[in-house]
């Protein structure tokens, strides 16, 4: 679900970003298990999230379900989002995706930020090096991060490759992103962090 506490600033996104060109026209607002302490943050909606209005309800998000089970997590005891709440289309083509970039990034960072205060996880998830350079400020090697637990401030940051069909369908990369998150699982357990 989307947590009441973070519709105030969900509709001030919607309708500062609305009818830009370079975004498509539907905002993708966070959703998931409002009690979670952990929340994963990819980068920004596919096609599929569009027409849905959720993050990962397309092959990214089914890549995630596989991984997640490997956690011993379950989607429904977590909570999702983006980095960036909108589409990046091409405007002479708004059907194609593409990449959002360091100033789009810049643009949505303090509304991540105001959405992660509210949420107030126990663990972030940084799925892919958008929402790693964004929250880590810096850029970040994925080859060197993946799997890697940093301790942020305020949050802690676990980091892992993006579960994009990309990625995801090349074995030697499938097997580090299997990796990465079995020992989230393993990190959960020692630490005892539960997801709710
Ligand atoms: N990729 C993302 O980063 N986020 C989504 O919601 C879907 C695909």
């Amino acid at each position: 679900m989307i947590p009441p506490s973070l519709q105030p600033l969900y509709d001030e996104i919607a309708s500062r970003f609305a009818g830009m060109s370079k975004f498509g026209t539907t905002f993708v607002p966070g959703f998931g298990n409002p009690e979670s302490r952990l929340v994963f943050i990819g980068e920004a909606p596919g096609e599929e999230e569009e027409k849905r209005r959720r993050p990962f309800v397309g092959p990214a998000g089914r890549n995630l379900d596989r991984l997640l089970e490997l956690a011993g997590l379950w989607r429904d005891e977590i909570f999702l989002t983006n980095v960036v709440k909108y589409r990046p289309v091409d405007p002479r083509n708004p059907s194609k995706n593409r990449k959002p970039t360091k100033r789009e990034m810049e643009l949505f960072l303090p509304y991540l930020k105001r959405e992660l205060e509210i949420l107030s996880p126990e663990l972030i998830v940084c799925l892919g090096s958008t929402s790693a350079e964004a929250l880590l400020a810096n850029r970040v090697p994925m080859s060197s991060c993946n799997g890697v637990l940093i301790h942020g401030d305020p949050w802690p940051i676990f980091v892992a490759y993006h579960p994009s069909p990309l990625n995801f369908n090349q074995p030697e990369r499938r097997s580090e992103m299997e990796e990465a998150f079995r020992y989230l699982g393993i990190l959960l357990s020692s630490t005892g962090t539960k997801a709710v």
